[in-house]
């Protein structure tokens, strides 16, 4: 039997993998006008960076880690998301030293132990910004307003954005006071298991619980932005006021508190309607305490990641590129003309296929049809003769046989027959 790939990780054949090559090009361009430069941290890490950083109570900690022993016996953990590997580096390379504000992206493939189903692997990527240095609220607009016009570039339809704050280290606590305080008060026992647990724990989390229940219970409960502290609560008012400057609608969510415990203030997440279940695209937020509680200086930061699999599945297919030429020998006496003639054609600038398989001139050009070629080149006996290709425009079915030198011309987008 052959072997298989890994449950929940694919392999991409174009057009998904031209559709990625196409938003890893569009956002390098995107984020290259903010600044920001390209920062590659390993898949693996240490499994203690992901505890200390997501937390250990979180679902991805505690439950869809990829985790192992190396040779020596330390525990490795591959890569769930990108901040905490980011924020290592930055402390580990000293950047803070040298400048006052990072601003660092990263794409590439995380791994969680999850659930498959449509826009949902174990082996997915991400595009990953993160701005280290400022706790302006100028530099969570900013990023926002990057992310949007970033999706919107590549074409992402039906996009809508979620905003809320979590607060700090002195009023959240004062919050998760009051909202336990409320569910227990509510009817704890309705709620399910794990919210049940998470009352006592994190009841923050209580608040994004999918079970209709839970929701029902919830849907009065206190919203933290109304226990925010003075200084949280105006940068909030700030971030808002310069997304609506910048024409971005958005909609206020006060169950948006994201399942990983390294958020502090603002919080996002990119939804789209025309994708399933797994709706967000993406998400980000601020993280001000984690550069310091990694053992780093006190450097606050605000970011995002998006999730490719999810953004492929918005996108069209139209990136993907028919090739310039199929170029087929009529028999193999003239295949060696036929394969240093398509690497001419190639030097100059056009894509094209050589046909190198067996069988008679019908199935030769059986295979030119298949190819999705524009134009398909023969070289006979009389061509060979004369120094002429036959070209047939596939589209058309118009067929010329014009001197090889003219060929490049003949083919070039802009000239072209079809
Ligand atoms: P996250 O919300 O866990 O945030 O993931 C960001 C995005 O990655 C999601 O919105 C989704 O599009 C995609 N994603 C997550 N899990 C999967 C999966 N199993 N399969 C396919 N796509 C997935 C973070 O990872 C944070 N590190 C974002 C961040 C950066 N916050 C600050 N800086």
């Amino acid at each position: 039997m052959s072997i298989q790939r890994i449950k929940g990780f694919a392999d991409l054949f174009p057009p998904a993998s031209s559709a990625f090559t196409r938003m890893e090009s569009c956002a390098r361009a995107a984020f290259d006008r903010y600044g920001f430069v390209e920062l590659r941290t390993p898949l693996l890490e240490y499994t203690e960076l992901f505890q200390r950083s997501l937390g250990e109570e979180t679902d991805i900690v505690s439950k869809e880690m990829f985790t192992f022993a190396d040779r020596k016996g330390r525990s490795l953990t591959l890569r769930p998301e990108a901040t905490a590997g980011v924020v290592r580096a930055f402390i580990e390379d000293g950047r803070a030293n040298r400048e006052s504000v990072s601003r660092l992206f990263t794409i590439g493939p995380m791994f969680r132990y999850e659930r498959p189903q449509m826009g949902r692997m174990r082996q997915f990527h991400q595009i990953n910004c993160e701005c280290l240095g400022p706790d302006s609220p100028v530099a969570d607009a900013e990023l926002i307003s990057m992310l949007m016009r970033f999706l919107s570039d590549i074409g992402v339809r039906d996009l809508s954005l979620k905003l809320n704050s979590l607060g700090c280290a002195e009023c959240r606590p004062r919050y998760r006071e009051i909202l336990a305080g409320y569910l227990r008060a509510v009817n704890a026992d309705a709620l399910c298991d794990d919210c049940a647990r998470r009352v006592e724990k994190n009841p923050l989390r209580v608040l994004d619980c999918k079970r209709d229940g839970c929701r029902e219970l919830t849907r009065n409960a206190p919203k933290i932005t109304d226990s925010l502290c003075t200084e949280c609560a105006e940068h909030f008012a700030a971030v808002r006021a310069l997304l609506g400057a910048d024409s971005i609608s958005f909609d206020l969510d006060h169950r948006l508190v994201r399942g990983l415990d390294y958020y502090c203030r603002t919080t996002f997440e990119a939804v789209s309607g025309a994708i399933g279940a797994q709706s967000a695209v993406a998400g980000g937020g601020r993280y001000d305490g984690l550069v310091r509680d990694m053992g780093g200086a006190d450097v606050p930061g605000v970011g995002f990641a998006c999730g490719m699999e999810r953004l492929a599945l918005l996108l069209s297919e139209s990136g993907t590129r028919r090739p310039d030429f199929y170029l087929l020998a009529m028999n193999d006496d003239f295949l060696e003309m036929a394969f240093l003639f398509a690497r001419t054609l190639r030097d100059c600038g056009l894509s094209g296929l050589l046909d190198s398989g067996a069988g008679g001139f019908k199935s030769r050009m059986r295979r030119a049809g298949k190819s999705g070629a524009r134009y398909c080149l023969i070289i006979g006996a009389d061509e060979a003769a004369k120094g002429t290709v036959s070209i047939k425009t596939m589209d058309s079915g118009e067929q010329v046989v014009i001197p090889r030198s003219q060929v490049v011309r003949y083919l070039q987008p802009g000239d072209r027959h079809d």
